[in-house]
């Protein structure tokens, strides 16, 4: 029989084939408190119906004894990070996650399971054993091409912590502009954040907005990784900071770029709001710089838990080798001596005293050209045990490519159109030859923002693709289970739409998936759109 849907799909999922557990109106919730708002919330959405919860000692044995109806939610406190077990029966469900996260990671599967029934809603009887296969599972947001306000950026990490993702990279600065306010550099926010591409309205973070970030992405089990892009993508820092930077290098590519997309090309001083890349830079060889990024680099460090600080180095083709090695080199380690380990694009790979420590960022394509694998490679091959990569392939899960060649969302630079099917089939531990899953931190699907303005753009550029890039990082490698194939996964992503049609994700019902659609009366009915030339 057809196993129930989950994505990203489990690592192990039985179907036991017997009555399904009732969900109704009179359901208990009994167990940990925190998942069990989760849950509720979870379960009121999809279904409106409105749960009981009990505290943990109120009922745990009975529903074990098949008495309570009950749904049991408890953390074990063993087994790996992240990891829980589902079972369903008949006569209760009971989710025991390792840890908070794994118990929380258990509760979204449980909402996925809820389908419609005559007398209300059930969950079929299954016996799920789940845990990632990736400790790093990242979506990354740009904010600085357009800002996205504190409402919106939350909007994103429920959905994506929904699919087991468990960092937020934020984009936090660009040519276009500086989102975070420092009290060490007020002038940043002051005089470089009031735009966007395309003359949109920009905006910043305070400390209490980014603060709010991370405590609401702490409580969705995410942790946040801050970027200030460095030494290039640094056009912002010449409104505040003039005496910091170079001149812009008006090279052809971005004289193709104006051309091509209107805007003015880059001064420095006046706010930027075209979309080419590469031309601007610090200067490299002055002692202000480095007086500069100590207060930047160890404000953003002070006001983030969490334990990565990304420092850019992509695209840096206003600056020399010489003074990118050396920059490079310099600031990885300035990152770590703050206590943070640093995390910077592929280039820096390539940089001969990178902090040892570094994780690096690949954005190549699935089969690596221009020596971009040799460059990821650098940081596997500098001999601390914790140098890893996070691999975030720009033709797979760039999440910001464009789905359809008529949408205005989008672009395609990177092989795009990107079908559902290209984010989906391809496997992180083939990417660079020589860099297996050991050392692999993870995956992270980032989504650019030159044409994105809403949450709406979001949703749309961003689902059902998310899901594609969340199976790469959760799930078990593609040939290590039944589940991990194109055809599977579309009919199980097709099987979310009720559910986040109910939350309100405005997804794009790409071609070749089943997309499921529930009438009034519960009754499911998928329509395969037409796979078409989805491949
Ligand atoms: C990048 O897409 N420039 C990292």
């Amino acid at each position: 029989m057809a196993l129930p849907s989950v994505v990203p799909a489990p690592a192990s999922i039985t179907s036991a084939g017997s009555a399904p557990f009732a969900v109704v109106g009179e359901t208990p919730i009994v167990g940990d408190a925190e998942a069990a708002r989760a849950l509720r919330s979870l379960v009121e959405t999809r279904t409106g119906l409105t749960l009981a919860t009990r505290p943990a000692d109120a009922g745990r044995s009975a529903a074990r004894d098949g008495t309570e109806g009950a749904i049991v939610l408890e953390i074990t406190g063993d087994g790996p990070a992240d990891s829980y077990r589902l079972a369903a029966t008949e006569a209760s469900i009971v989710v025991s996650g390792a840890d908070a996260a794994g118990l929380f990671y258990g509760v979204q599967t449980l909402g996925q399971l809820l389908s419609p029934a005559a007398f209300g809603w059930q969950v079929p009887a299954v016996t799920i054993d789940d845990a990632p296969r990736f400790g790093y599972r990242g979506v990354m947001l740009d904010v600085a091409r357009h800002f996205h306000d504190v409402a919106t950026v939350k909007a994103f990490i429920d959905r994506a912590s929904a699919l087991k993702f468990n960092a937020l990279h934020l984009h936090l600065t660009d040519d276009q502009g500086w989102r975070l306010q420092l009290e060490s550099r007020p002038l940043l926010t002051e005089k470089a954040s009031a735009t966007s591409v395309g003359g949109d309205p920009g905006g910043f973070y305070s400390h209490d907005d980014y603060r709010e970030i991370i405590d609401y992405a702490g409580a969705h089990h995410m942790l946040v990784v801050p970027e200030i892009d460095l030494p290039g993508h640094t056009h912002a820092v010449t409104l505040a900071y003039p005496e910091l930077s170079e001149e812009p290098v008006l090279s052809d590519h971005i004289r193709e770029i104006v051309r091509d997309y209107g805007g003015a090309l880059p001064v420095n001083g006046v706010a930027y709001d075209g979309m080419a890349v590469g031309f601007s830079s610090l200067k490299i060889r002055d002692e202000a710089t480095y007086a500069f990024l100590a207060d930047v680099l160890g404000e953003v460090a002070r006001l983030t838990p969490g334990p990565y600080l990304h420092i850019g180095g992509d695209e840096a083709l206003g600056t020399s080798a010489e003074d990118y090695d050396y920059f490079i080199g310099r600031v990885s380690r300035l990152a770590a001596d703050l206590g943070k380990t640093p995390v910077a694009w592929h280039e820096a790979g390539t940089a001969s005293d990178l902090d040892p420590t570094t994780v690096g960022q690949f954005w190549g394509y699935v089969e690596p050209i221009d020596g971009m694998d040799a460059k990821a490679r650098g940081f596997t091959a500098i001999g601390s045990d914790r140098a890893k990569l996070i691999l975030s392939p720009a033709d797979a899960i760039y999440l910001d490519m464009k789905f359809d060649a008529d949408s205005p969302l989008g672009l395609t630079w990177a092989r795009g159109v990107t079908t559902a099917r290209r984010a989906y089939e391809w496997d992180p531990a083939e990417v660079i030859d020589g860099v297996a899953d050991e050392q692999i931190l993870g995956v992270e699907a980032p989504l650019w923002t030159e044409t994105v303005r809403t949450l709406a753009d979001i949703d749309a550029l961003a689902f059902p693709r998310a899901a594609a890039a969340a199976e790469a990082a959760w799930s078990p490698a593609v040939g290590a289970s039944e589940l991990r194939t194109w055809d599977s996964f579309a009919t199980r992503v097709g099987a979310l739409a009720p559910l986040w049609t109910s939350q309100g994700i405005g997804f794009t019902p790409l071609e070749g998936i089943d997309w499921v659609s529930e009438d009034a009366t519960g009754t499911t009915t998928a329509a395969t759109v037409d796979a078409g030339a989805d491949a």
